[in-house]
């Protein structure tokens, strides 16, 4: 398995895994990525993909967003084609691009999801770092993973790249 940046030949790979991976949620998450792909956002050395035998089975990106105002990074969409999960796809994706973010510098990455999956990557409950949602229903599963450049300060409310308020 290799884990590169995605370059303009990988964009409609990129769009079928997420549709794959996030088939019981139709458009929502391949719309995504496209609209951060547009977005300001965008940090294209935080988009990396995952190809196995020269084809893309998987996708992780962080974007631009803030910590009351401050900068800091969203994850997400993270997909991995359905034949292909549970082989360790996600896990390379998630150290490379947590690497990555620390390499530049970066303070933290939030994330929505399951935490019983995240917390093997040192991601805890975003609350215990004072940092809040921007939806308060989503506090159970919004999680920080910090990096090097953290600092306790960095504490308020989390906002996304925008097209994420569209989702
Ligand atoms: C979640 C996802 C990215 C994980 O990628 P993956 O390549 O299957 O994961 P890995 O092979 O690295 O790790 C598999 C391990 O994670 C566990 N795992 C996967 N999803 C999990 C979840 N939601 N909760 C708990 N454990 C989970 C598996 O049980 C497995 O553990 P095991 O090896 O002990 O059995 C992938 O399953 C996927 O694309 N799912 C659909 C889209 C999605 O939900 N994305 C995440 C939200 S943005």
């Amino acid at each position: 398995m290799l884990i590169r940046r995605e370059t303009p030949a990988d964009v409609e790979a990129i769009h079928k895994v997420t549709e794959a991976a996030f088939a019981a949620r139709p458009g929502g998450e391949a719309w995504l990525v496209g609209e951060l792909r547009a977005d300001a956002g965008w940090i294209p050395a935080l988009s990396l993909v995952a190809e196995v035998d020269g084809e893309v089975v998987g996708h992780v990106v962080c974007t631009r967003g803030t910590v009351d105002g401050a900068p800091a990074l969203g994850l997400g969409p993270l997909s991995v084609l359905p034949a292909k999960q549970r082989t360790g796809v996600g896990k390379a994706l998630m150290h490379t691009v947590l690497g990555a973010a620390d390499a530049l510098g970066e303070p933290l990455v939030v994330l929505l999801g399951d935490p019983a999956y995240y917390s093997r990557f040192g991601f805890r409950l975003a609350s215990e770092y004072g940092i809040t949602p921007p939806v308060a229903d989503w506090a159970p599963y919004f999680q920080v993973r910090t990096l090097t450049a953290y600092t306790p300060a960095l504490t308020g409310p989390f906002r996304y790249a925008a097209p994420f308020d569209r989702l």
